[in-house]
């Protein structure tokens, strides 16, 4: 494999994309207790919450909280969703109680590349969608925000089937085109498979730096690594990833967790890369997200860490 780069920017979204599909409201001094453990074990991108309605995602009713009490770490940005200019008040809000010179929290807006999934996640066409981002990306560019753009059903749609890339490319094209310094392309439903991946970014790599991309993996079926080799070769240096593989989209049926951080970790420093994380850290952080979600998640790397240590203990005490 050609190598491109030497240092990966792990971009955390458990805080939110994982939190915000669960069925419990996990408290706010516990998500803050997440919060703290995964800026301790080194993360430098971390997707703390979302400022979308309550209505619709309950879980994260507490955002402005928040946001306005984040731990704080030199060189340690997050990020927040951001669906309209509500949700931009409500961060704004938040900032400003957090003091805000010290708040380093980006904001990230979001649609898909199919119309079905699009209506469903935020009751609106896509172009409708598109059009309300310039009452988002402007004003937080105006505040000293940087702002990411999340491109949905990059792979396929629940509703729709497989995506066309030239799709993907239009809706990613207006974003950079907006102000948004990276784009995320979403596998929401986890189904894409590394031919289609490279075919993608060779589309999207004509027409942007490898720095202004992103991927961000649902492990549904088990591709997402696959996937992230692919991006590496291409020579993307950010890749999403969720503590323990928590998450998924609560308006797309079938979507389970993200790409577990733990695996993604494990395989980028096999490779020799580097990603300023600590792995014992970073497993306190996966135990951490299970007690708060009180069951076992599928992080692969993570159960396996677990397992062996708790096969060490029991051979030290026989
Ligand atoms: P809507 O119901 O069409 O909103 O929702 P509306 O503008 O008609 O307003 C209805 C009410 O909601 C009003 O209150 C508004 O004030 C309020 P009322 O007058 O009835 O009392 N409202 C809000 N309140 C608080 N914060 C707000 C807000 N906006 C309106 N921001 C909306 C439209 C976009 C808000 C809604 O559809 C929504 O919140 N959707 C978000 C769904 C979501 O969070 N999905 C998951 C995130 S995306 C994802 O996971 C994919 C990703 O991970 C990448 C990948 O995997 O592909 C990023
Ligand atoms: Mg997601």
């Amino acid at each position: 494999m050609t190598r491109v780069a030497e240092r990966i920017t792990v971009y955390e979204v458990g805080p939110r994309d994982g939190l915000q599909n669960e069925a419990g409201f996990v408290a706010t001094e516990d998500k803050l207790r997440l919060l703290r453990i995964l800026a301790d074990a080194g993360l430098s991108r971390i997707e703390a919450t979302s400022f979308v309605s309550p209505r619709w995602i309950p879980g994260l009713a507490d955002a402005g909280e928040v946001v306005s009490r984040l731990p704080r770490k030199p060189g340690l940005v997050y990020a927040a969703l951001v669906p309209n200019a509500k949700g931009l008040a409500r961060l704004f809000d938040a900032l400003a109680r957090a003091g805000d010179e010290a708040a380093q929290v980006d904001a990230a807006v979001f649609l898909s590349a199919s119309e079905t999934h699009n209506r469903k996640n935020v009751n609106r066409s896509i172009d409708e969608t598109l059009a309300a981002f310039d009452e988002i990306v402007p004003p937080a560019l105006a505040r000293g925000l940087s702002v990411r753009g999340y491109v949905s059903t990059a792979w396929g749609c629940p509703y729709e089937g497989a995506t066309v890339p030239e799709r993907v490319v239009s809706v990613a094209e207006r974003l950079l085109a907006m102000g948004c310094y990276q784009i995320s392309l979403g596998d929401t439903i986890g189904v894409g498979t590394p031919n289609q991946t490279r075919r993608l970014l060779e589309l999207l790599l004509a027409r942007a730096r490898p720095a202004e991309l992103a991927l961000h993996m649902h492990d549904t079926r088990g591709t997402a690594l696959a996937n992230v080799l692919v991006g590496l070769e291409a020579g993307l240096t950010t890749f999403d990833a969720s503590v323990g593989g928590l998450g998924g989209c609560p308006y797309a049926p079938g979507a389970s967790g993200n790409l577990a951080t733990e695996d993604l970790v494990y395989m980028l420093h096999g490779m020799g890369y580097e990603t300023g994380i600590d792995w014992p850290l970073l497993i306190a952080a996966g135990e951490l997200a299970e007690r708060l979600v009180g069951r076992k998640l599928p992080g692969k790397a993570l159960q396996a860490e677990l397992g062996s240590r708790a096969l060490l203990a029991r051979a030290s005490v026989t």
